[in-house]
């Protein structure tokens, strides 16, 4: 379940209060069942995933792929899987630390782990949203945001995309005043 704190130090934890936050940046954020298959469960449990591996956990959630191409049109789809013992995770991680947008939304599921999203609300006040298993998030084209793994050592995620060139990273150079 996702989990919002706002800059004032509060902390959101019902849905329901945490979109009034997001809505108005246009961010939508759901939460998913996951798959409950027994191999699935196996997959989900594993530090790190080779190629057939991540292709057969893809399958198990095909259905959500299949229902927002036809809902936004996306073409394409990947599974990011990040642990301690990644080689290069530091790098590949302080390249969406700091404050960005992309000219294509960026979409996630997370199927397993965790990670906090930045975000800046219309009045400057920053907040940071811890996402789950089982957390679909969807942001839009050009909003600034930042990404972090905090105090999680692992995620496993679907990305979607429109075009893949359009999810470039463009820093703002906003300071961050939530960590
Ligand atoms: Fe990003």
């Amino acid at each position: 379940m996702a989990e919002l704190r706002l800059q004032d130090g509060a902390r959101l934890t019902e849905l329901a209060r945490i979109t009034e936050y997001l809505s108005p940046l246009g961010i939508a954020l759901h939460c998913w069942d996951l798959p409950d298959d027994k191999r699935a469960r196996v997959l989900l449990a594993a530090q790190a995933l080779a190629g057939p591996e991540q292709d057969e956990l893809l399958g198990f959630v095909e259905h959500r792929f299949a229902a927002l191409r036809a809902e936004h049109g996306y073409e394409a789809r990947d599974l990011i899987v990040l642990h301690e013992d990644l080689p290069g995770l530091g790098e590949a991680l302080a390249k969406f630390a700091a404050v960005h947008y992309h000219d294509d939304d960026e979409v996630r599921y997370v199927l397993a782990g965790a990670g906090y999203f930045g975000f800046i609300g219309h009045d400057g006040q920053q907040m940071l949203l811890k996402v789950t298993a089982g957390d679909y998030i969807n942001v839009p084209a050009r909003t600034e945001h930042w990404f972090v793994m905090g105090d999680s050592p692992r995620i496993k995620a679907v990305r979607y995309f429109s075009d893949k060139a359009g999810w470039v990273p463009v820093y703002t150079h906003t300071p961050i005043a939530l960590v």
